[in-house]
């Protein structure tokens, strides 16, 4: 994630891979209307829209899995906030990406990440770095739980023996 080298030209990333389907769905997100194949995720119906939802586990070159929980949306008039991944976009839904509670619940997740994260973001030289980023997206300022995580890995078994 850290240190992309920047001769590579930057596309963009539609979170999840495209779906071929002769049918098609039209959602609103973010007050947006957007019409995408049917099987489309939410968060790739998103990004089409040019809506970037937060994101840590998925991209479009491989099948979403919904393991960070960075990329939850709310779905009027349904309970719960599912991950945009792995959801299905459907017609006639409205979505929204970007309400105070969504906001609460990802800067929580991303406090947690970076707890066990063995850097300190201020002062990697790496540079572009997508957990910055993330972090950043979701206006993650502080760590509650410091940096000294029970989880980070040792030097020694970072080094290369081979
Ligand atoms: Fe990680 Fe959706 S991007 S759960």
């Amino acid at each position: 994630m850290c240190g992309t080298d920047k001769r590579f030209v930057e596309e963009i990333d539609y979170g999840t891979p495209a779906v071929r389907s002769e049918k098609t769905v039209t959602l609103t997100i973010d007050g947006q209307s957007v019409t995408v194949p049917e099987g489309t995720s939410i968060m790739r119906a998103a990004r089409e829209a040019g809506i970037a939802v937060p994101k840590l586990c998925a991209n479009d070159m491989v099948k979403s899995f919904g393991s960070c929980r960075l990329c939850l949306v709310e779905i009027e008039g349904k309970g719960g906030t599912p991950a945009s991944c792995t959801t299905p976009a459907m017609d006639g839904i409205s979505v929204n990406t970007q309400t105070d509670r969504l906001n609460t619940i990802r800067r929580g997740v991303m406090e947690l990440y970076m707890s066990d994260h063995p850097e300190d973001c201020a002062a990697c030289a790496a540079g572009d770095c997508e957990m910055a980023d993330m972090a950043e997206s979701v206006g993650l300022k502080q760590n509650r739980y410091g940096d000294e995580g029970a989880n980070h890995l040792e030097p020694r078994l970072l080094v290369s023996t081979g």
